[in-house]
């Protein structure tokens, strides 16, 4: 099933953790929308000054939503699908 922004998919939800959290998710749906949606803002914190970062631009460009995947790495939240028992932590810093 495919996750359409404003659209409530009739399919049930799926669960994975964030930073030791269960956040629930819509099949399709991206980290960051469920990330959102459960009222998380800050997915990394800058190399430097250590500044929280979160959901930017929301189509790939900006790395500000990057997260560490258990088993994948770092990736950009807004453009990675939640899947079943995924392990999400903040991204580490420098990212
Ligand atoms: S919000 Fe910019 S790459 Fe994800």
């Amino acid at each position: 099933m495919r996750f359409i922004p404003g659209v409530i998919p009739a399919a049930g939800t799926l669960s994975f953790s964030f930073e030791g959290r269960e956040v629930s998710a819509y099949p399709g749906e991206t980290l960051a929308s469920a990330l959102m949606r459960a009222g998380v803002q800050v997915l990394r914190h800058t190399r430097i000054e250590d500044q929280p970062r979160g959901y930017f631009c929301g189509m790939g460009v900006c790395w500000e939503c990057a997260v560490f995947v258990e088993g994948t790495g770092i990736v950009r939240s807004c453009g990675e699908p939640a899947r079943p028992g995924m392990v999400v932590r903040l991204a580490e810093a420098g990212v």
